[in-house]
């Protein structure tokens, strides 16, 4: 594949006003694609997002919504196709992390963990699969976390909705393949220059192998690489600094 791989496809990057979704929409749209960058409450670092993308000579818009509400998501993937087209790349990425014990994590925390997490992932793929599968071509990627393959530090809640996201992955992986449509999550722990890390970085960064913490870079690298290959799917793949060997 050519540098400009994605030219003419239009990725929707929920959770694009992050760390890792802002690294991940940029990289896309220098790969070419025509780039949705979501965000919940942080329009502006969209917008900021955007203004990089169109000053490179890009394609992007950015575009709000609350996750938590189980009809944003069909809204959503609806607003991109008036903007941008129909959705070629689903990179499912926003997330909640709001760490507490599971002693606290009461019904109404573990819902609306699960509802950003892993039903809206689910909704967007849902909504985003059938065109896909039509055009034949198709690329859905969660961002999950080693905390859904190892429990993690955050809590209950959210290591639960990200081990969701692997039986999803899996489940509808083996559903579209034959489409030209691939399925698959990522898997990264501890990475700087994001909302989530869950605690002091010195302290966390003596957690990882490598010695430091990883790059949002680092995780859109892998994101690509992922999203580029068509015979990669049905997969759960870390990038956690070696903290969880597999
Ligand atoms: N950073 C890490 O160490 C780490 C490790 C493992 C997994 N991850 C996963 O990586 C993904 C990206 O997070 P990040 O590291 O880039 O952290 P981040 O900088 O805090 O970004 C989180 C993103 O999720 C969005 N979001 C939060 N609440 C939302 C809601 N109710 N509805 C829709 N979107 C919502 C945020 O939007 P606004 O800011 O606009 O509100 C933001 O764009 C997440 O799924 C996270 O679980 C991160």
């Amino acid at each position: 594949m050519t540098e400009r791989e994605f030219a003419g496809r239009v990725a929707l990057i929920t959770g694009g006003s992050g760390g890792i979704g802002a690294e991940l929409s940029r990289r896309l749209a220098a790969a070419g694609a025509a780039v949705a960058v979501h965000y919940a409450a942080n329009r502006g670092a969209a917008e900021d997002v955007v203004a990089d993308i169109a000053g490179s000579g890009g394609r992007a818009t950015a575009i709000g919504a609350d996750l938590r509400a189980a009809d944003t998501a069909e809204q959503l993937v609806g607003s991109v196709e008036r903007e941008l087209g129909p959705v070629d790349v689903l990179a499912a990425n926003a997330g909640l992390s709001r760490p507490a014990s599971w002693e606290d994590v009461d019904a109404a925390a573990f819902d609306e963990t699960l509802a950003v997490n892993l039903r809206a992932p689910y909704l967007l793929a849902r909504r985003s699969l059938p065109g896909m599968r039509e055009r034949r071509f198709g690329r859905i990627l969660f961002t999950s976390s080693v905390a859904g393959l190892t429990g993690g530090i955050v809590g209950p809640h959210y290591a639960s909705s990200k081990a969701g996201l692997h039986g999803l992955a899996h489940f509808l992986a083996a559903r579209v393949a034959a489409d030209g449509v691939t399925v698959n999550a990522i898997a990264p722990a501890l990475i700087e220059q994001t909302g989530m890390l869950p605690g002091d970085p010195g302290a966390l960064s003596e957690r990882v192998p490598v010695g430091r913490l990883g790059r949002p870079g680092e995780v859109a690298d892998l994101a690509m690489a992922v999203l580029r290959n068509g015979y990669v799917t049905n997969q759960v793949i870390s990038v956690d600094g070696g903290i969880h060997p597999r």
